[in-house]
């Protein structure tokens, strides 16, 4: 059985992360989270509330503060709860490409901390909530679902590239194709409001 809460609690631990730190990062997460439930419910080994709970979780690290050092944050603070499944989430949610150079903007840990995340990443195994994860976290923007490359520019032109980006907007488009082939849609055709969103009022 999975080490994660349950659907109240989840929402329990979000509402309360949202009152530490409010910030659009809270409706991010239930973007990401819907998202990943449309997809798993179609994907016969997943199971669609798991899915969803661990989406409204993976950046829950952001309710101490933000930059990338949430990932961690996160992480420590499921852990102590005793969700390490949920915990392993925040973790991988931004690994798609497994190096801890790919990533927006700067990291804002210690030496220390860098090597604990690291570590963690030579050691997990992805599994398909992990690679989930991964994927609902790139399509989603402020105002909802969009396309990944959207999503992937809008990001650029905040936070910067570096020498891992391209590398890491290849890992993202794997995995929108390995889960399009197990529903064998696209996945763009689950989303809500992508045309508009992407586009604006056509
Ligand atoms: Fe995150």
């Amino acid at each position: 059985m999975r080490q994660i809460p349950n659907l109240q609690q989840a929402k329990a631990l979000l509402d309360e992360a949202q009152a530490l730190n409010p910030g659009i990062w809270v409706n991010h997460s239930i973007y990401v989270a819907k998202a990943a439930r449309l997809i798993s419910a179609r994907c016969p080994s997943m199971d669609e509330t798991v899915a969803y709970i661990l989406g409204l979780l993976h950046d829950i690290g952001r309710r101490t503060g933000s930059g990338m050092r949430h990932v961690l944050d996160g992480y420590l603070f499921l852990m102590e709860q005793g969700f390490e499944d949920a915990a392993r989430i925040c973790m991988t949610h931004t690994f798609s490409y497994k190096d801890i150079q790919a990533i927006y903007g700067e990291w804002n840990c210690s030496a220390e901390e860098l090597r604990m995340i690291k570590n963690y990443l030579n050691e997990v195994h992805y599994d398909d909530y992990d690679l989930l994860i991964q994927l609902c976290d790139s399509l989603v923007l402020p105002s909802g679902y969009s396309i990944l490359e959207k999503r992937f520019v809008e990001t650029v032109l905040k936070s910067g590239t570096n020498h891992l980006t391209v590398s890491k907007w290849k890992s993202v488009i794997a995995l929108k194709d390995y889960f399009e082939n197990k529903i064998g849609c696209s996945i763009y055709g689950l989303l809500p409001n992508i045309v508009e969103n992407t586009f604006g009022e056509l």
